[in-house]
């Protein structure tokens, strides 16, 4: 059994939420897996050319061609993804928007995989998880759990957060704040 876990942060993995919690759920499988993380890479959505209609292999050339072979080398995934404006990120997005290219003619690639969704935001990630879950649907992917959780917002280490009125710090702890470290939310917590 072998596990494809893909990050979909655009944060360094050191410092990504989303990076973190699919890392530790894939080492808590005890099984064999790769994590892949999506920062720095160009994945564009779904074109809608139809390239991909006649043998389920998307024509459009950037580094989602690449992770083709992963995805289908994987018996099941741990996506994760950050929580963007109550959804999942543009880069996750174009990630599995491009999933489409398995979909022609009955392609069963992808059928009766598993899936675990991971959505992690400032205040809430769960969003992101049912948005996954409605992709591997999509795919006949079955998501098995869904994992969502709080991470730091940038606000914490913009520079700004003790005086912006509508960054995360003053939301939560109110005006006048003073960001130390033990108040930036840890997602490991
Ligand atoms: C453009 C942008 C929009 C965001 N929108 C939300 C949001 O609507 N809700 C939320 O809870 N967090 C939001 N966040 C915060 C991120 O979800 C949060 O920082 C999360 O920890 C990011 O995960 P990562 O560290 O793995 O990248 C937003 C962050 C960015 C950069």
């Amino acid at each position: 059994m072998k596990i494809l876990g893909i990050s979909g942060s655009a944060r360094a993995p050191e410092t990504s939420g989303v990076n973190k919690v699919v890392k530790t759920l894939l080492e808590a499988t005890g099984l064999d897996y790769e994590l892949v993380s999506l920062r720095g890479k160009i994945i564009g959505g779904c074109i809608a050319c139809l390239g991909c209609v006649k043998d389920n292999v998307c024509k459009v050339q950037d580094d989602m061609a690449a992770l083709r072979d992963k995805i289908i080398g994987a018996d099941a995934y741990v996506i994760g993804a950050p929580n963007y404006y109550t959804g999942l990120n543009a880069l996750t997005h174009a990630l599995l928007e491009r999933l489409y290219q398995f979909r022609h003619q009955e392609g069963d690639t992808l059928w009766g995989k598993l899936a675990v969704a991971v959505g992690i935001g400032a205040s809430s990630g769960q969003c992101c998880c049912a948005d996954i879950e409605r992709f591997m649907a999509y795919n006949f992917v079955e998501t098995i759990a869904k994992v969502s959780g709080q991470g730091a917002a940038s606000c914490y280490s913009c520079g700004h957060g003790g005086t912006c009125r509508v960054g995360v710090p003053i939301m939560i702890h109110g005006e006048g704040v003073k960001i130390t470290d033990d108040m930036i939310p840890d997602v490991t917590q």
